[in-house]
């Protein structure tokens, strides 16, 4: 049996992925392999939506290549549509195999054939209409489950790499994700989190994203739904009351905010204003008062002034998230912003912006930590250790927190009433009531 090793980079669609062709792979003959030392191919799942993602993985390939020269390596995800032609202009990095994420249902085949014939290592084929909602992903027990439920992206914000990646939206059927729901439930899982480069934009036939979240959380067993990542064009009322309304949808919100002014707004087509998001976060709060709000937010956009970025600061001020993302401005070829304009903010500027937003959003995160002090709180366990110590135990409260607890012979997937007693700006404190 040949053995395969999988390594997965980027976001949770990508780790998704990974399960999706684990499935493929194993009901094709072939193992899979714990470490790239045991395998006989390493393939890495790979993202492009900044470039240190890419030159990531570039070192990654020289440094496998060390760990054992005979490898087969094939690069999958993102990267795979997006650098296909540039990894085989010049194939010095030695790449066997370019599967891109619309492939994974030929994985295997596409091993298989290109031993005969190397032409057929190479498949990044966009589909329309591919979602695997047939396949069972093999997932590593744990207690979150994701499900992607649409996959790909029509809107084209004007920096973004994913369209080209990952090709046209398409969702799969309410009934497909119930009974992989169940199935889940079954197997001992607690909680699902439904996946979408545009997770709101859903729609089968006539259901939406809302209709899905209330079949979905109709499913007997099943204790949390989560969901990412959304974006705010698609947040009408009656979704903010779907949540309100049910105690299994968590009350935490990933809203993208990008920036804060309106004409860098425009130019990276969101299709939103500054005054329209902070409109969406105020009904938001207004139907759920306790909720999490966490953001990614981009600086140094190409043409942002220095007042333009204060409009981002002060969406920020204003609603205090619970944590961000924060990235600079990385130009990816082929999107509508490389193809308009210079990457023309200086590094130095880049950088200045960038420690300035990280500051007030550790004072924020710090702030709603602190805030969370005094509370009880229902706690599902994750790990049965933290990364300092194994006298503790790690979970999540609803709104997606990690909170520590001191271990006492709590298990994985058990939920426990936690009373919050400290908190850091990464992390809440607690002991058990
Ligand atoms: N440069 C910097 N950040 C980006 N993101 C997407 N494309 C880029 C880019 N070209 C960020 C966005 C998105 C997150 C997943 O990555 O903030 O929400
Ligand atoms: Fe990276 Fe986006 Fe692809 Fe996920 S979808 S791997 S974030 S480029």
């Amino acid at each position: 049996m040949t053995r395969v090793y999988i390594e997965t980079y980027g976001c949770q669609m990508n780790e998704y992925d990974t399960e999706i062709a684990q499935a493929v792979l194993k009901d094709d003959g072939f193992a899979l392999a714990e470490t790239p030392q045991e395998a006989e191919i390493v393939l890495l799942n790979t993202c492009s939506v900044r470039e240190n993602a890419n030159r990531k993985i570039y070192g990654r390939v020289h440094a496998l290549r060390h760990i054992k020269s005979d490898l087969k390596i094939g690069i999958m995800g993102c990267m795979a549509t997006n650098f296909k032609e540039k990894l085989l202009e010049n194939n010095n990095l030695g790449i066997d195999f370019v599967i891109g994420p619309d492939s994974y249902r030929r994985i295997g085949q596409i091993l298989s054939d290109s031993k005969e014939n190397p032409d057929e290592g190479f498949d990044v084929k966009l589909s329309k209409t591919e979602t695997y909602e047939d396949i069972y992903p093999i997932r590593q027990n744990g207690v979150n489950a994701w499900i992607a439920i649409m996959r790909g992206c029509n809107n084209f914000c004007s920096f973004c790499v994913v369209p080209y990646t990952r090709g046209r939206e398409r969702s799969r059927s309410p009934l497909s994700v119930v009974k992989e729901t169940e199935q889940l439930v079954k197997e001992g899982f607690k909680q699902v989190t439904l996946l979408g480069q545009n997770v709101n934009s859903y729609q089968y036939e006539e259901q939406k994203f809302a209709d899905l979240l209330q079949i979905v959380a109709q499913v007997d067993g099943l204790e949390r739904i989560r969901f990412t990542s959304p974006h705010p064009k698609d947040f009408p009322l009656d979704l903010i009351k779907v949540m309100a309304e049910n105690d299994k949808i968590c009350k935490h919100i990933h809203l993208p905010l990008q920036a804060g002014n309106s004409r860098i707004l425009d130019v990276m087509r969101r299709t939103y204003t500054k005054e329209e998001y902070l409109k969406l976060v105020e009904d938001i709060r207004n139907v759920i008062p306790n909720v999490v709000l966490t953001t990614d937010i981009i600086i140094g956009f190409p043409t942002e002034t220095d007042d333009e970025f204060q409009d981002t600061v002060d969406v920020m001020q204003k609603v205090e998230y619970d944590s961000a993302f924060i990235f600079k401005y990385s130009e990816r070829e082929g999107t509508l912003a490389a193809k308009k304009y210079d990457d023309d903010v200086p590094e130095d500027k880049k950088t200045e912006r960038i420690m300035l937003l990280n500051e007030i959003q550790k004072a924020h995160s710090l702030k709603k930590n602190l805030a969370h002090v005094g509370e009880t709180q229902r706690i599902l366990v994750e790990s049965e250790e933290t990364k300092k110590s194994d006298q503790d135990v790690q979970g999540r409260n609803d709104g997606n927190k990690l909170v520590i607890i001191p271990q006492n012979g709590y298990k994985v997937g058990q939920f426990v009433d936690v009373k919050i007693t400290d908190a850091t700006a990464h992390v809440l404190k607690g002991s058990v009531v």
